[in-house]
């Protein structure tokens, strides 16, 4: 599958959030929205009210990374926003089934996310039915953190389960991508790198999502 970039708005300047989606249009192939709710997570961060928003300004597929505590109690909100795919953690959930099962319902794709200390083979259960699996390559919650090494091996392994089973999962990355880490990220198999402040922290957003698209192999 070829590489996708996924750019995660949560670095974006917010006031200016419409004119930056824009500027990366051009290199990004989804947006990634992460959601926090202060419980799962430490930091609170944007929700459904912003998804909404972006629905109306570009037609990149919005994927709604959910670092909250019930993601099962949000889906209505999310899929009403407009947003295409949600990815829910595995360490959130008592039965990923039944998330997996009612984002269908609400015709969006479902992804699981594992953090940094969680097994990834969590997920191999649910893969025929899962779009992507999060490998999270920083701890959740922070833009701006530096990549961490031992995700690689959780990417190698998800990617070797899921092609020895000939399906067609994205394996996307998420934490301290950039032109350097991205590149390490694919070789182990991830399919979709996604990046923050790599992105909308570097002065000509554009131009850092074209470095990104062309260090990924793109
Ligand atoms: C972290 C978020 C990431 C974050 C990545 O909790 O899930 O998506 O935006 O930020 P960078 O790319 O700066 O590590
Ligand atoms: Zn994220």
């Amino acid at each position: 599958m070829p590489v996708k970039i996924a750019a995660s708005i949560l670095s974006a300047d917010f006031a200016r959030l419409g004119e930056q989606v824009k500027a990366v249009e051009g290199s990004a192939d989804l947006l990634h929205i992460d959601a926090m709710d202060a419980h799962f997570v430490p930091p609170l961060s944007i929700g459904p009210v912003v998804v909404e928003s972006l629905r109306k300004v570009t037609g990149l597929p919005l994927h709604c990374h959910l670092m909250v505590e019930d993601p099962v109690a949000l889906l209505r909100d999310f899929a009403e926003a407009g947003a295409d795919i949600v990815t829910a953690h595995l360490e959130a959930l008592d039965d990923p089934v039944h998330l997996i099962h009612e984002a269908g319902a609400l015709e969006m794709r479902a992804g699981l996310a594992v953090n940094p200390e969680t097994p990834v083979d969590g997920v191999f259960p649910h893969l025929e039915s899962l779009d992507r699996v999060i490998v999270m390559s920083v701890r959740p919650g922070w833009a701006g953190q530096p990549f961490l090494d031992g995700s690689l091996r959780k990417i190698e392994a998800v990617r070797g389960e899921i092609d020895r089973r000939g399906l067609r999962v994205e394996v996307e990355v998420d934490g301290g991508i950039n032109d350097v880490t991205g590149p390490r990220c694919v070789a182990a198999g991830a399919t979709v790198l996604a990046a923050a402040s790599s992105i909308f922290g570097a002065g000509d957003v554009a131009e850092a999502a074209r470095r990104l698209a062309t260090a990924a192999g793109r």
